[in-house]
C-alpha cells in the first residue's frame, strides 16, 4: 500500500465528499468516475457505498497510476479501471445513471470541458446525476486568496489549466440537458456541484 501513488488532498477531502454522495447516490446503481487519479476516491467510495458499481477511468497513459490501488481493492463492486479521455468522440464507455469527477475540470483545457458536456448531451440518459468536486469561481471572482494563488500556480504548470467559472460550466451543463440540483460548500474552498439530466 505504501508504495502506491498517493494524493494527500484525496485523503483530506474523501470523507466530506462521501457525506454528500452517500445521500445523492442513494438510489443510483453505477457510477462512472472521470479522471480517477490514484484511485483513492474510487476505493473509498466503492467501499462505503456497496450498492453501487464504481467504474474508475483515466487517460490511457495514466492508468498505471490508477491500477495498483484498484487491484488491491477487496470487494466486488469496483470495476477494472478503463481508459477514458473526455475528448474522445464518441466515448468508448457506456454512461450509467451517475457520474463523478474530482479536481479535473481545472486541469484539462476548457475545450475538453466543452467536449465532456458535448459527450454527455448524447450519451447520458434522462435522470443521470453528475457530481463534480473542485474549486470554482463565481461572478468572475475567486472565492479565496488561496484559490487565487492556486490559479496562478496552475497557469505556471500548464497554460490551459485554470479554475473554471461556475457560470460557464453550468451553461455547458444546461446546454447538455442538465440542471443544477445542489452546490455544496466544501473544506479548502472547494465545491461539490450536483447536476441532474432532465
Ligand atoms: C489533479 S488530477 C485529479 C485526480 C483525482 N480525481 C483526484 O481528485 O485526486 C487531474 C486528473 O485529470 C486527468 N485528465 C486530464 N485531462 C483529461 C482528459 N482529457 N480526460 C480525462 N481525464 C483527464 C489527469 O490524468 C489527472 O489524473
Amino acid at each position: 500500500m505504501d508504495s502506491m501513488p498517493f494524493s494527500q488532498s484525496c485523503e483530506n477531502n474523501k470523507d466530506f465528499i462521501l457525506e454528500v454522495l452517500r445521500e445523492a447516490f442513494a438510489d443510483r446503481r453505477q457510477v462512472l468516475e472521470i479522471a480517477s487519479g490514484t484511485g483513492q476516491h474510487a476505493c473509498h467510495f466503492a467501499g462505503a457505498m456497496h450498492w453501487l458499481q464504481w467504474q474508475p477511468t483515466e487517460l490511457a497513459q495514466n492508468l498505471p497510476v490508477l491500477e495498483p490501488r484498484c487491484r488491491a481493492y477487496e470487494g466486488a463492486n469496483l470495476l477494472p479501471p478503463a481508459a477514458l479521455d473526455v475528448r474522445a468522440e464518441p466515448w468508448s464507455i457506456v454512461v450509467p445513471d451517475a457520474l463523478f469527477s474530482a479536481n479535473s475540470l481545472h486541469i484539462m483545457a476548457f475545450s475538453a470541458v466543452e467536449q465532456l458536456f458535448a459527450a454527455l448531451a448524447g450519451a447520458a440518459a434522462s435522470d443521470t446525476l453528475l457530481a463534480v468536486y473542485g474549486p470554482f469561481n463565481y461572478g468572475g471572482q475567486y472565492t479565496s486568496a488561496s484559490n487565487a494563488r492556486f490559479d496562478q500556480w496552475l497557469a505556471q504548470q500548464h497554460p490551459d489549466s485554470a479554475i473554471r467559472d461556475f457560470e460557464a460550466v453550468d451553461a455547458l451543463a444546461r446546454g447538455a440537458g442538465f440542471s443544477i440540483q445542489a452546490d455544496h460548500e466544501m473544506p479548502a474552498n472547494n465545491r461539490l456541484l450536483l447536476w441532474r439530466k432532465a
